[in-house]
C-alpha cells in the first residue's frame, strides 16, 4: 500500500462531544423473527464504535435503519437530532449526504470503471463542479486508500482487498460526517485486514469522522475502537472499550475473545 500509516491508536474521544447518534428503544422484525428488541446505541463526535455480534444478531438490519433502508416498527434512530424513520424522501437523502455507507459487499458498480464508481455518488449530489474539481477529488480519494493506480480497472480487475478500499474510497469522496462499516475486513487475509483497519483509523485521524464499524473480525475491533456495543439477542448486551470486554468473564462475552 503506498500510504504512510501514521495513527497506530484510534483519536482519543473529547470528553464534552455531543452525540451524533442516539438509539433508542430499536425494535425491528420480520414476520415471526424478532431481530431487534428494543436495542440502544449512542455514538459521539469523533467515535469509533465498534458493533460485534454472531452472524443473523441483526447488525447490518441495524444501520439499515440508520440510513432509512429499513423501517424498524418501533423505537428512535436520531441521527444529527432528526428522526430518520419520520423523515420524508427529500429530507432523507439530505442526511444520507452526511453519511458514508461501506456495504458488506463492496458494492461496486462492475460495468464502470473505478474513476466512474467514484464520480457516481458526485454526480447525484455535486451536480455544480467542474470536470477538474470532479477529477481532484476522485485522485484524492484513491491517494487515501493508496489506489491511485488504479483510477482506470474495471471492479473485476481487483483484488477482493482492493474493492473494499475503492469501496471505501468512494464512501469517503463526499466527506461524510459519519461513516458506517459494514465487515469491513471480512473475507480478507489478515494482513489485508490489518492495512483495512489501520486505514479507518487514519480516516478518523484526518477527518474527524464519527465511525460505527460493524465486525466480527476481532483484530480489526482492537485496533479501531474507542468503545465496544455487544449485541445479543436483540439489545445491547454490553459496552465498554476492548480492554475492558476482553477481560468479561460473561459466557456470552468470552467467546468472542478466543
Ligand atoms: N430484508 C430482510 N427480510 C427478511 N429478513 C431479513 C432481512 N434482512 C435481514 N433479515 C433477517 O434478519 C436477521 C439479521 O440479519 P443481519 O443481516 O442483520 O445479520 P448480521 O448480524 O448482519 O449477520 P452477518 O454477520 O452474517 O452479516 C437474519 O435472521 C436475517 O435473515
Ligand atoms: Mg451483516
Amino acid at each position: 500500500m503506498d500510504t504512510k500509516v501514521i495513527h497506530h491508536f484510534p483519536k482519543p474521544v473529547d470528553p464534552n462531544a455531543p452525540n451524533i447518534v442516539a438509539i433508542k428503544d430499536l425494535y425491528k422484525s420480520f414476520g415471526d423473527n424478532h431481530v431487534l428488541k428494543g436495542f440502544d446505541l449512542n455514538l459521539r463526535k469523533g467515535e469509533n464504535l465498534v458493533v460485534l455480534g454472531k452472524s443473523g444478531s441483526g447488525k447490518s438490519v441495524l444501520i439499515k435503519c440508520m440510513v432509512g433502508l429499513l423501517y424498524p416498527e418501533k423505537g428512535m434512530v436520531e441521527v444529527f437530532d432528526k428522526n430518520i424513520p419520520k423523515l420524508d424522501r427529500d429530507e432523507l437523502d439530505h442526511i444520507r449526504v452526511k453519511i458514508g455507507f461501506l456495504f458488506q459487499s463492496s458494492a461496486l458498480y462492475d460495468s464502470m470503471t473505478v474513476r466512474e464508481n467514484l464520480e457516481f455518488p458526485l454526480r447525484r449530489h455535486w451536480i455544480s463542479k467542474t470536470r477538474a474539481e470532479v477529477d481532484e477529488l476522485v485522485l484524492e480519494a484513491l491517494e487515501n486508500v493508496g489506489l491511485k493506480h488504479a483510477v482506470d480497472l474495471m471492479p473485476s480487475e481487483l483484488s477482493g482487498g482492493m474493492r473494499k478500499r475503492i469501496g471505501l474510497a468512494r464512501t469517503l469522496i463526499l466527506k461524510p460526517d459519519i461513516i458506517l462499516y459494514d465487515e469491513p475486513t471480512t473475507g480478507l487475509d489478515p494482513i489485508t485486514s490489518r492495512e483495512i483497519s489501520n486505514l479507518i483509523v487514519d480516516i478518523q485521524h484526518k477527518y474527524n469522522t464519527s465511525s460505527i464499524i460493524i465486525t466480527h473480525d476481532m483484530a480489526c475491533a482492537k485496533i479501531v475502537s474507542n468503545r465496544v456495543i455487544v449485541l445479543v439477542n436483540g439489545i445491547k448486551f454490553i459496552e465498554g472499550t476492548y480492554d475492558e470486554l476482553e477481560k468479561s468473564t460473561d459466557p456470552q462475552i468470552k467467546p468472542f475473545f478466543e
